[in-house]
C-alpha cells in the first residue's frame, strides 16, 4: 500500500486514476484547483482514503509532500486550443507549476515521480512507428511544454529520485469529469445527439487511442514496478492496435450508432499527425490495455442514453476556461473591495 498524491488528479484522467488507485488499496492524496468540482468525489471520500487538497501547483508547499511515496502530476491546461487562450497563463501551469511541484517532491525525500506528458510531443510525426527515441516535433505551445517540463523534470533524477514520463496517447472512455473534447468522446456525443459526425482536419491524420481505464492502470504499474525498470525512462502509453486515422474512429462510431452522416469540414490537413509504437510499456512491465475503442464509444453512447452525462460547458475544456477568464473580467469590473454587492 502506498500513499499517492495526485497533482491535478481532479481532472478527466485523475478521477478515474484515483479510483483505480483506491480499489488497489492505495491512499490517495488529491491536489488540484477543482475547477471541474469537487462533488464528483463524495462517494470516494467516504472510503477514508482520499484526501482532497484546493490548491494550485504553482502555490504548493512543502507540507503538502510529507509522507508521500509517489507523485503522479497531470494539473495545467489540457490540450492544445485552450493553452492558446493565454501563452504566458500556459507557460506559468504547465512549465512552471510542474517543475516547481518535482523539486518540491524532490526535497521531501519522495522517491518516484511520474509526470502526465503526451504523443502529441511527436506532432508531425516524421515516421510511421514513434517511439520513445523519435525526434519530437511539437506544433502547439501544448506540445512545447510537455518537452519543456520533460527536459526539466529529468534533470531532477537521480538515485534516490525516480522520475518517469508518460507519453499518452489520445484518451477515450467515460469519467467523472467528463470531456466532450477528445476525439471519440466528441464524435460519439454528436452521433447520438444529431447523427452527425464532423471530421476536421482532414481526417487522414493518424491518432493512437487509449482507454481512461487503461492508462489510470499504466501509471499504477509504473509506481508498482521496480526502480530500475523506470527510473528517467520515458513510455508511450497506448497498444499498437489502437493506432487509427480519424476518419476510421468516424466508421468505428457510426458502426455503434447507426444512420449518422460523416461530414469532413473543409479544412487545411492537421499537422498533428503521429503513429506510434507502443512496445515498450508492454515490454517493460508486461502492460496490456483491456479496452477497445469499440467498447469505450458503447459506454458513452450508453450513458447518453441514461442521462449519466451531459454536453455541459465544463465537458468542453477550451469554451469553459474561456469563460472563466470572461467571467474573472467582468468581475474585476464590478466588484469593489472584492465583493459584487
Ligand atoms: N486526456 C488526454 O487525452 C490526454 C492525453 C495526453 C496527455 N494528457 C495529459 O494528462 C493530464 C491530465 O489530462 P486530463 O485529460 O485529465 O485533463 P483535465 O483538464 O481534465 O485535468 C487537468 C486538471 O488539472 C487541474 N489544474 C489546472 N490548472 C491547475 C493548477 N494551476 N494547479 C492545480 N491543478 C490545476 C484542473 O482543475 C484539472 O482537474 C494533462 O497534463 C494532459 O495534458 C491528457
Amino acid at each position: 500500500m502506498q500513499n499517492v498524491l495526485l497533482i491535478g488528479g481532479g481532472g478527466y484522467i485523475g478521477s478515474v486514476l484515483a479510483e483505480v488507485l483506491l480499489k488497489a488499496g492505495h491512499t490517495v492524496r488529491l491536489y488540484d484547483r477543482f475547477f471541474f468540482g469537487k462533488n464528483i468525489f463524495k462517494d470516494l471520500e467516504q472510503t477514508g482514503n482520499l484526501t482532497l487538497v484546493q490548491g494550485d501547483n504553482r502555490g504548493a508547499q512543502p507540507d503538502l509532500f510529507k509522507g508521500i511515496d509517489a507523485v503522479m502530476d497531470l494539473a495545467g491546461i489540457s490540450n492544445d486550443p485552450a493553452c492558446d487562450l493565454d501563452a504566458k497563463i500556459t507557460e506559468d501551469v504547465n512549465f512552471r507549476g510542474s517543475s516547481h511541484t518535482a523539486k518540491l517532491a524532490k526535497a521531501a525525500g519522495v522517491p518516484r515521480y511520474i509526470y502526465s506528458s503526451s504523443c502529441s510531443i511527436y506532432g508531425h510525426g516524421s515516421s510511421s512507428s514513434l517511439d520513445e527515441s523519435s525526434e519530437m516535433a511539437p506544433v502547439s505551445l501544448y506540445a512545447r511544454m510537455k518537452i519543456a517540463t520533460e527536459a526539466a523534470l529529468r534533470e531532477l533524477q537521480d538515485e534516490n529520485f525516480s522520475v518517469t514520463m508518460m507519453r499518452n496517447a489520445t484518451v477515450y472512455g467515460l469519467s467523472r469529469r467528463m470531456r466532450f473534447d477528445l476525439v471519440i468522446n466528441i464524435m460519439t456525443l454528436h452521433a447520438y445527439k444529431n447523427r452527425k459526425i464532423y471530421i476536421v482536419g482532414g481526417g487522414k491524420q493518424w491518432r493512437p487511442l487509449i482507454h481512461v481505464r487503461d492508462v489510470s492502470r499504466a501509471f499504477q504499474a509504473v509506481m508498482e514496478a521496480p526502480r530500475e525498470k523506470v527510473a528517467g525512462e520515458a513510455f508511450n502509453v497506448g497498444s499498437n492496435d489502437q493506432n487509427f486515422q480519424v476518419f476510421q474512429v468516424a466508421q468505428m462510431v457510426r458502426d455503434v450508432v447507426p444512420n449518422t452522416d460523416v461530414i469532413v469540414v473543409p479544412d487545411d490537413p492537421d499537422k498533428r499527425t503521429y503513429n506510434v509504437e507502443f512496445s515498450k510499456i508492454s515490454r517493460t512491465l508486461d502492460y496490456k490495455t483491456v479496452t477497445s475503442p469499440y467498447e469505450g464509444i458503447v459506454e458513452i453512447k450508453q450513458a447518453l442514453e441514461r442521462g449519466l452525462v451531459d454536453d455541459v460547458i465544463q465537458t468542453r475544456t477550451v469554451e469553459f476556461y474561456r469563460y472563466l477568464l470572461e467571467a474573472q473580467k467582468v468581475l474585476n469590473e464590478v466588484c469593489l473591495d472584492g465583493k459584487i454587492f
